[in-house]
C-alpha cells in the first residue's frame, strides 16, 4: 500500500528511522519489497533523475505498481530523490509520488529557500510533502580545518529560519555523511551535537540523513578478492548510530551505495565462480535474496523492524 510519507513520519518519529532506498530495476524492486514483508518494516522507495533515465518513467512506475499487486502487506511511500524543479513539477502532476526532493542546497540561502517555496506551494496544493536540503553533504574531510569542517555542516538555526520560510516539510542537513562509496578515511561519527541542537530548534520536524551508507569492509574486499579494484580504506556510516539518530529526529535514512555493494560482490563472485556462464537470471536470483538479506539487516539497524502491525493500526485510526 502507497501511503504518503507524512503518515510514516508521523508514525516513526523519535522512535526509529525509515529507511529510504534508490531502485533502478526489478531485481532491486524484488529484494526490496521481499526484505521489509520478511522485516515487517515500512520504508520509501527513491526515484533519482538517473533512475528515471535508465528505466523510462513509465518502466521504473510500472516495476513499482506490479511489486505493490505482488506485495499487498508492504506500506511505503514513493519519493523523489535529488530533483530540480522541473522534474518535481513533472512528478507532482504525475499522480504517482508521496513527496519529492528539492535539492538546490547548492543556490545561496536565500535562492534555496525560493526554489523550495516554490516547489512546496505547488505539492501542497496535491498532497504532497517536500523534502528540502541544507548544508554541504560532499566529504567533510579529516584534514580540514575545524571552521571549514563547521562550516559545511548545517548551522540549526539557519535550519530553523530556512524550514519557516520555505515551507518544507522535512530537511536534509549536513551532519558528517557524504555520499558514495568514499566517505572518508577511518570511521567518523555522525554530529550529534547539530543533531541535537536542531532538533531543539524543530521540534518533531523530521530530519533527513543522505549519505547514509556504511561501505562493509567485508564487502569491499569479496568484491577485491573477486576482481573488484574498489579502495579499501573506504569507510562509511557507523550503522549503529542510526537508533541514537533517529532518537534525536532523525527520520529518514537514504541508502544506496550498500545495495550497488551487494550486486557488484554478487556478479562479480557468480561470474569468477561460474566464467563459462551466460544465463543472467541465475545471478539475478542470488541478488535478490542478499538484497533482501541486506534490507532485513538494515531494518534492525533503523529500528523499523517489525513496525508494520502498529502502523497499520494508526493508519486505520485517522
Ligand atoms: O544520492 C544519489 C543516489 O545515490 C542516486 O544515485 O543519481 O546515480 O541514481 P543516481
Ligand atoms: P549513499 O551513497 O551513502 O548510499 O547515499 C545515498 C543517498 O543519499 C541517496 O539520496
Ligand atoms: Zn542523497
Amino acid at each position: 500500500m502507497i501511503v504518503t510519507t507524512a503518515q510514516l513520519f508521523k508514525h516513526a518519529y523519535g522512535k526509529y528511522a525509515v529507511g529510504a532506498y534508490n531502485i533502478n530495476n526489478m531485481e532491486q524492486s524484488l529484494g526490496l519489497f521481499q526484505g521489509h514483508i520478511e522485516a515487517q518494516a515500512p520504508f520509501i522507495i527513491q526515484i533519482s533523475k538517473g533512475a528515471r533515465k535508465y528505466a523510462g518513467v513509465k518502466m521504473i512506475e510500472a516495476i513499482i505498481r506490479a511489486a505493490e499487486q505482488m506485495y499487498p502487506e508492504a506500506i511505503y511511500a514513493v519519493h523523489l530523490d535529488h530533483g530540480d524543479e522541473k522534474t518535481c513539477y513533472d512528478c507532482i502532476d504525475s499522480g504517482f509520488y508521496s513527496s519529492v526532493m528539492i535539492d538546490a542546497s547548492h543556490e545561496t540561502f536565500e535562492q534555496n529557500i525560493a526554489i523550495t517555496k516554490r516547489v512546496a506551494d505547488r505539492a501542497h496544493a496535491k498532497g504532497l510533502s517536500v523534502e528540502a536540503e541544507l548544508g554541504k553533504l560532499g566529504g567533510v574531510e579529516e584534514d580540514i580545518k575545524v571552521d571549514e569542517k563547521n562550516a559545511q555542516l548545517t548551522d540549526p538555526v539557519e535550519a530553523k529560519e530556512f524550514v519557516q520560510k520555505s515551507g518544507c516539510d522535512s530537511l536534509a542537513v549536513a551532519i558528517g555523511t557524504s555520499h558514495g562509496a568514499y566517505k572518508f578515511k577511518g570511521q567518523q561519527s555522525l554530529h550529534f551535537d547539530r543533531i541535537e541542537a536542531t532538533q531543539k530548534l524543530l521540534p518533531g520536524f523530521p530530519l533527513v540523513m543522505h549519505g547514509s551508507s556504511s561501505v562493509p569492509k567485508d564487502e569491499v574486499l569479496r568484491i577485491n578478492a573477486a576482481g573488484g579494484k574498489l579502495d579499501p580504506s573506504a569507510c562509511g556510516v557507523n550503522e549503529n548510530e542510526f537508533k541514537r539518530a533517529s532518537s534525536l529526529g532523525v527520520t529518514k535514512v537514504n541508502i544506496d551505495t550498500d545495495g550497488r555493494l551487494v550486486w557488484t560482490r554478487v556478479h562479480r563472485e557468480f561470474f569468477r565462480d561460474d566464467p563459462a556462464g551466460f544465463d543472467f537470471r541465475k545471478p539475478g536470483e542470488v541478488f535478490v535474496q542478499e538484497y533482501a538479506k541486506f534490507i532485513v539487516h538494515k531494518s534492525t539497524k533503523l529500528g523499523s523492524t517489525g513496525q508494520l502491525a502498529s502502523l497499520r493500526t494508526a493508519l486505520k485510526a485517522k
